[in-house]
């Protein structure tokens, strides 16, 4: 069904330089409106330069995107926000002494005028989090009044989560690595958070070193090596020996 479709995202020939060091040459991506793509590769293969370029954090050296058959080009990452694409990182950042839903608001925080001050609507945020947490992510937590940092990992995630789909007119959903610092069971609900996102039309990239998860989760697999694609398969059509094959490329490569 998504083959058909145009997709969402076009990443065309992008092109990353840092003085010498080339971390992308002319890699394309496509991501389709609804899907979870995986992107995969070892350490230092570019997967994160090219996401950063995705999200506004970098500007490519050269290569062109589009969104939704648009030409994109953004100074910062308030640019993809504005465009509807952002990103949860790994090390998530929350204010670890605030509650979830200041947490959420942080930096876009609601206010009411009270006596001709404006003055801040915590009711409001308390509630619209609880309301995001619940109807967009399917996630309640036993209480909203807690310090994040109180919270499990998985929870934590579902706050990065639903501060991203609240903001924006989210269409694109970048995570780097979402379940390194999680153990089995909040892996799991990660998972499902981002098929619960999936689900609701947006593409998802998921950038993982655990195939077992990228296996569990991904619609399709991009596989970078050396700062290029190595490949593009369908998740269904393929198995965790081949895309390792793909990430460390063939023997006579690895010796040259
Ligand atoms: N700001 C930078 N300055 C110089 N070189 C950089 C910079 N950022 C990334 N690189 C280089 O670009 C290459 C790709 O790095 P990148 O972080 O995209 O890899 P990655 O696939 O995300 O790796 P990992 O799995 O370890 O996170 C590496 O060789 C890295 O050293
Ligand atoms: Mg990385």
């Amino acid at each position: 069904m998504t083959e058909t479709s145009a997709p969402l995202v076009a990443m065309r020939g992008i092109t990353k330089r840092f003085g010498g060091v080339t971390a992308l040459e002319a890699v394309d991506l496509d991501l389709h409106a609804g899907e979870v793509l995986a992107i995969v590769g070892d350490n230092g293969a570019g997967k994160s330069t090219l996401i950063k370029i995705l999200t506004g954090v970098l500007r490519p050296t050269a290569g062109s995107m589009l969104l939704e058959g648009q030409e994109l080009t953004m100074n910062s990452h308030s640019d993809a926000i504005e465009h509807g694409i952002d990103a949860v990182y790994q090390t998530l950042a929350l204010a670890d002494h605030l509650t979830p839903a200041a947490n959420m608001f942080l930096g876009s925080e609601l206010t009411k005028k009270l006596l001709g001050l404006e003055i801040l609507d915590n009711k409001r945020m308390r509630s619209e989090a609880e309301r995001t947490l619940r109807e967009r992510l399917g996630v309640t937590l036993r209480s909203m009044d807690v310090p994040t940092d109180s919270l499990s990992g998985g929870q934590r995630q579902a706050i990065a989560i639903a501060r991203a789909v609240y903001h924006s007119d989210l269409k694109v959903l970048v995570m780097d690595e979402p379940t390194a610092a999680l153990g089995p069971r909040e892996t799991s609900r990660t998972l499902k958070l981002i098929e619960t996102v999936r689900d609701q039309g947006l593409g998802v990239i998921v950038i993982s070193h655990s195939l077992d998860d990228v296996f569990a989760i991904s619609d399709r697999i991009q596989i970078m090596r050396r700062g290029r694609r190595a490949g593009v398969v369908k998740t269904t059509e393929s198995d965790i020996a081949s895309v390792l094959g793909m990430m460390v490329g063939a023997a006579s490569d690895q010796a040259a």
